[in-house]
């Protein structure tokens, strides 16, 4: 029998400079570097306090789910499903799709665990990345990263204000002092229906002046036909028939209680009649929230939600109302950036144990460990052996201390500890060194 030839990986290959190509990063994601971290741990750290001021409990859902829970959650006529879905046929044949957002995975769980059983409303957090196929530019991307907040359970519109009051607070508490939100009601499935109805009639009869994607939406997406960006179709939508005339008593109830909430909590607000959202399952409120450039709206929302009433039973539960925001937080970063937001540096190290010499380094090992377990917080750098090298590594980390071993104190069993901000050093008994810096670091 011929012997198989050995199957060639790249790992196999010799590396040789300038013959194998470095593959690159997809287009339209992105690595997120040490030195952005402290971006994301702001943020996360921020997030943890909302999530326990407001009492969510954490969900954790999968990445990939049956593609059927989007088309039906998000709608199969949305952009999202019809253009920008990561699908894919699994090794077994199964469809299965990249979660192009959280909410259906959150839902589906909802009804997967009975937490109908639960005392309503479940409120649920949740954070990670989602997936969504479309043309990258700045602030969009194909990967990028949610927290996700839902409210299940109960209809009030004081679950809509909660959700407002958590996005506009968690924004201003990052810095973002000058945070749009703007909102509006599209009604329940009965009203939008006679709204729509009325809607796509006035469009067509302008049907001309409409841009080719806007004559596509007068048979499906018809809403959408009011956040379209071309000017033509921007003018012809000033005399269109706005939503909020069509509501039904009882959506208009509810929007006017939330709006009133929002007065009495003293939450600036836009109303835009335009605001429609891409995803289908919305009914009645919806808001986003928009970083302002002075007085404009931002290029992009750095988050949004809206009521969603009809989504749990479209997935198969029980009539269940529920409302819920993702707040988008590649774009929060990019925001804090451009507006030069100064955010904390990550966590700085009490002590830095530099050495000299094999043997100290060994020792210096030795007590970089027992510092360590002691629950000190300390940092050192074996592969640096030069002094220079690993005070400046001390001072970058802004250790308060530098212990520094070198082959006197190991002969001598001492250590020298250096006095970061002033200079100052001093000799100390290498066995008495932990009380020495217990007694430093509590002052
Ligand atoms: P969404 O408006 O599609 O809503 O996304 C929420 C946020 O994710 C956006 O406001 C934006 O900040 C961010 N985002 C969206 N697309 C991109 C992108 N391509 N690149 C970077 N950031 C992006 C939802 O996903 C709903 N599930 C929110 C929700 C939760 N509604 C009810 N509960």
């Amino acid at each position: 029998m011929p012997r198989k030839k050995k199957e060639e990986t790249i790992e196999s290959k010799p590396i040789v400079k300038g013959k194998i190509k470095t593959p690159n990063v997809l287009r339209g994601f992105k690595d997120v570097l040490p030195i952005d971290q402290k971006y994301w741990t702001f943020l996360r750290k921020t997030t943890e306090q909302f999530v326990d001021d407001y009492n969510f409990q954490r969900i954790e859902t999968p990445i990939v789910e049956e593609s059927v829970l989007f088309e039906r959650g998000v709608g199969k006529e949305t952009d999202i499903i019809e253009k920008e879905i990561f699908n894919f046929e699994d090794r077994g044949g199964d469809k299965v799709a990249l979660r192009p957002e959280i909410t259906a995975s959150v839902c589906r769980a909802y009804i997967n665990h009975g937490m109908f059983n639960m005392s309503q409303p479940v409120k649920l957090f949740s954070s990670g990345p989602v997936f969504r196929y479309d043309r990258p530019q700045s602030g969009r991307y194909r990967q990028f990263n949610q927290l996700n907040y839902e409210i299940i359970g109960e209809k009030t519109p004081a679950n809509e204000v909660e959700l407002i009051v958590i996005g506009y607070n968690f924004m201003k508490s990052l810095g973002l002092k000058d945070v749009k939100v703007a909102i509006n009601s599209i009604g329940c499935s009965e009203c939008r229906k006679e709204y729509v109805t009325a809607l796509v009639s006035y469009f067509r009869s302008h049907k001309n002046q409409l841009c080719e994607d806007c004559q596509n939406r007068l048979a499906k997406k018809s809403l959408r036909l009011l956040d379209c960006k071309e000017e033509s179709c921007q003018a012809l939508r000033e005399e269109a028939p706005q939503i909020l005339d069509w509501l039904d008593d009882d959506c208009k109830k509810h929007f006017v209680k939330v709006l009133e909430f929002l007065d009495e909590l003293e939450i600036p607000y836009e109303l835009d009649p335009y605001l429609v959202r891409g995803l289908d399952y919305y009914t009645q409120t919806v808001f986003e929230f928009w970083a302002t450039d002075g007085e404009d709206k931002g290029r992009y929302a750095l988050g949004g939600g809206g009521r969603y009433d009809d989504l749990i039973e479209i997935l198969g539960g029980r009539p269940t109302p529920a409302a819920g925001m993702g707040l988008g937080m590649e774009r929060i970063i990019l925001t804090l950036k451009e507006k030069e937001i100064e955010v904390p540096e990550l966590d700085a190290k009490d002590i830095f144990v530099a050495q000299l010499g094999e043997l100290a380094k060994r020792k210096a090992m030795v007590l970089f460990e027992d510092l360590r377990k002691n629950g000190f917080s300390a940092v050192a750098n074996f592969s640096k052996d030069g002094l220079r090298p690993q005070l400046e590594m001390a001072n970058k980390l802004r250790a308060k201390y530098t212990l520094i071993l070198g082959q006197k104190e190991h002969n001598e069993g001492t250590i020298i500890i250096r006095d970061m901000a002033t200079g100052i050093q001093e000799v100390v008994n290498i066995e008495k060194i932990q009380k020495e810096l217990e007694k430093r670091l509590s002052k």
